[in-house]
């Protein structure tokens, strides 16, 4: 056990303590350093000729980042959690009960359980930088801030505390001393030990001058009542634990005095922690983590390729896409090419896609410095003997496909790495077009190209586990959040769609309203409803890949031999411009046993065809670990992040047991 808590004492009488976990790039509140503040409180409590005391980071670029949630997600029964608040509270309490004052002097990550321990000092200081960021995200997690953020940072600052907390909102240095978070500020290359001292001998002195207001409460109720509005309006109508007991937690404890108010907050905290949300939102928030930096994703020690040319072949729906994605991540020149007539429009499209995100901030590069890298040609050009990565997102057929890899063998290098976007051809029945199969491998975008996080790549029988590794950083650099998988009929994403959409129209063709069985996704948390997203995609799509994989399927074979593919893609689908479903669709509805089936049967049903997919998935080894099939979920189909991804939340609901007698998670 390393020794988290280190102090000295001046001559002067000032205590200065350096907090650092040993073997951990972030301080948390792990049980070592639970056990070093007893011991160091211990010393306080009865040491002699003590003025004050500072806290500081022994990390170069964290404060404490929190409460450590592994712990926390595996924290099963509410004594448990009872105890670890206890101890939590308990250990503010006696700092506050200090015969001196303390300091809290903030660099880099000041979060969550981080925030309240400062809070719990006299005074905060905090040095600018970017790394420096101020706040309580437990929402972000599923849990809310349960060791005295909720009764002490709104009697701090007020009412702002309220969205901070709601939203997770994480502050710079800069911001959190005009919210009045922290007393003190200093630049980025101020010396932070020294200010924390001066800082400290001012609050000695009573010469400080710190803002401390009392907070008027009065108008808690309707404040709250706008905050839950607010809440319910981004969770489309959803209770999700985490927000509305923090919620609970400030509009019930600030009407008390502070040591009530704690102990309300203590009891929605034991709630929350044993929420399947929180549990749910923990595993979304790890497994984001692991696939954040792709480039931790490749073989250890693996030197990625230099890329100094790319290509994409077809300037259409997706093709224009991943050039956006290319042009504003990149630095790299990127080729494109198409017949003559796609090459204008295509440009056309780029720039306005690109022009909208200089409008918004989100790219700081002129546009026609952006586009100045962009080359569109109709015919092979030498130029393509420079391109060290080509994505090809031609029309879906494969003797198209076949003949522009033939084409594009000729032009390419040997060292090229290829890769298709194809969204149902095997990526190994396609390596025979291509002269280096081992250099080649997919790379499953998901539309619009530009606002969905995740890639598919897909690994062919032949390709190289060097192609994998440099298709990995590829998406790095690009800023997508990859998944690995082999081949596969709907490769992870659409194979798990197939089962939601086969158990929506069941329950349809059973006779129960389209609404009904969208909005019961879209209350479990999905972001449309299988058969609007049908609608939106195309109704063909769904229904080819059906025909394909052999699959009966008599309601989209009726609406689409109807010529309804759709309303955006022929005008007609399942719904009117209103939103409204399309009276005229509801006579090509096939016909089984009537059956009346409740929300929550749907919702029950649609999940476990998913998971009985993503069993397949993993049996058939497609990917080589659940938490892939989750990330895919989250990223490319939008599955409600506090439910963790359905195998996630197969296993904390008890479906995996019931279906397997295990849980997927280990
Ligand atoms: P699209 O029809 O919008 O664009 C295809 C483009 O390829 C057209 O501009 C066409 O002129 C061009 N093209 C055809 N033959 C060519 C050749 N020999 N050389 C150069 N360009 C050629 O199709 P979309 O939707 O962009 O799809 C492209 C690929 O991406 C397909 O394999 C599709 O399955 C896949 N995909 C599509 C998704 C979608 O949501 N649309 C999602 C993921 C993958």
């Amino acid at each position: 056990m390393g020794k988290v808590f280190n102090m000295v004492v001046d001559k002067s009488g000032i205590g200065v303590i350096t907090f650092d976990v040993v073997g951990e790039a972030m301080n948390t509140w792990t049980e070592d350093a639970f056990i070093g503040f007893d011991r160091v409180m211990q010393e306080l409590e009865i040491a002699k000729g003590i003025r004050g005391i500072i806290f500081i980071s022994g990390k170069p670029e964290n404060f404490l980042a929190g409460a450590n949630l592994k712990l926390i997600s595996q924290i099963e029964s509410a004594e448990e959690v009872r105890r670890t608040l206890d101890l939590f509270h308990g250990s503010f309490a006696r700092l506050i009960a200090l015969k001196f004052p303390s300091v809290a002097a903030i660099h880099g990550h000041c979060l969550g359980g981080g925030l309240e321990f400062s809070l719990a000092c006299t005074a905060r200081i905090a040095k600018e930088g970017k790394n420096t960021l101020i706040g309580q995200p437990e929402c972000n997690v599923g849990l809310f801030p349960g060791g005295g953020g909720t009764q002490r940072l709104p009697r701090l600052i007020g009412y702002g505390a309220f969205e901070l907390i709601l939203k997770g909102t994480m502050l710079p240095a800069a911001k959190a001393y005009e919210m009045g978070i922290v007393d003190r500020l200093i630049p980025a290359e101020g010396d932070l030990l020294a200010s924390a001292r001066a800082l400290l001998e001012e609050v000695i002195a009573g010469t400080a001058n710190l803002k401390r207001p009392v907070q008027d409460f009065s108008q808690i109720d309707a404040i709250a009542e706008m905050a839950k509005a607010g809440i319910l309006k981004a969770t489309k109508g959803r209770e999700i634990p985490g927000p509305m007991l923090a919620l609970k937690s400030m509009h019930e404890g600030l009407k008390l005095p502070l040591e009530q108010g704690l102990e309300v907050e203590k009891a929605n905290f034991v709630e929350v922690v044993l929420s399947k949300e929180a549990k749910g939102s923990i595993n979304t928030f790890f497994i984001k983590g692991m696939t954040d930096k792709p480039k931790a994703m490749m073989t250890k020690g693996f030197v990625p390729k230099p890329l100094g040319k790319a290509a994409v072949l077809g300037f259409g729906t997706m093709g224009r896409g991943i050039v956006i994605e290319i042009l504003r991540n990149t630095k790299l020149p990127v080729l494109v090419k198409d017949i003559p007539e796609a090459l204008e429009p295509g440009k056309a499209f780029v720039r306005k896609i690109l022009d909208g995100m200089a409008e918004k901030k989100r790219i700081k590069e002129p546009v026609d410095e952006i586009m100045a890298r962009l080359t569109a040609v109709s015919e092979y050009t030498a130029a393509f003997g420079e391109a060290d990565i080509v994505i090809e997102a031609v029309f879906e057929e494969i003797g198209v496909k076949k003949q522009v890899y033939g084409e594009l063998s000729r032009v390419v290098r040997e060292d090229c790495i290829v890769a298709s976007n194809t969204s149902s051809i095997p990526i190994t029945s396609m390596a025979p077009f291509v002269v280096k199969p081992e250099r080649f491998g997919g790379l499953h975008f998901f539309s619009p190209v530009w606002l969905m996080q995740l890639v598919e790549v897909i690994r062919g029988e032949k390709t190289a586990q060097e192609t994998i590794d440099n298709l990995l950083n590829f998406t790095g650099l690009i800023r997508k959040r990859p998944i690995v998988c082999r081949d596969n009929a709907g490769f992870v994403v659409n194979a798990m769609l197939f089962p939601n959409l086969v158990n929506a129209l069941k329950y349809i063709e059973e006779g129960n309203p389209i609404e009904k069985v969208d909005r019961a996704m879209t209350r479990f948390g999905m972001p449309v409803g299988p058969i609007r997203l049908t609608d939106e995609v195309g109704i063909d799509i769904p229904y080819k890949v059906f025909v394909g994989m052999g699959i009966k399927q008599d309601t989209l074979k009726n609406v689409v031999e109807a010529g309804r593919l759709g309303l955006k893609k022929s005008g007609k689908g399942f719904f009117l411009k209103d939103g409204s479903v399309d009276p005229d669709v509801l006579p090509l509805i096939a016909k089984r046993p009537p059956h009346e089936a409740s929300e929550e049967e749907i919702q029950m049903g649609i999940l476990t065809a998913m998971v009985r997919m993503g069993k397949d998935i993993l049996d058939r080894k497609i990917v080589d670990d659940v938490r892939m099939i989750d990330v895919g979920m989250i990223w490319g189909l939008g599955f409600p992040p506090d439910k963790g991804g359905p195998m996630k939340w197969a296993d904390l609901t008890g479906l995996s047991q019931k279906l397997y007698g295990k849980n997927f998670y280990g």
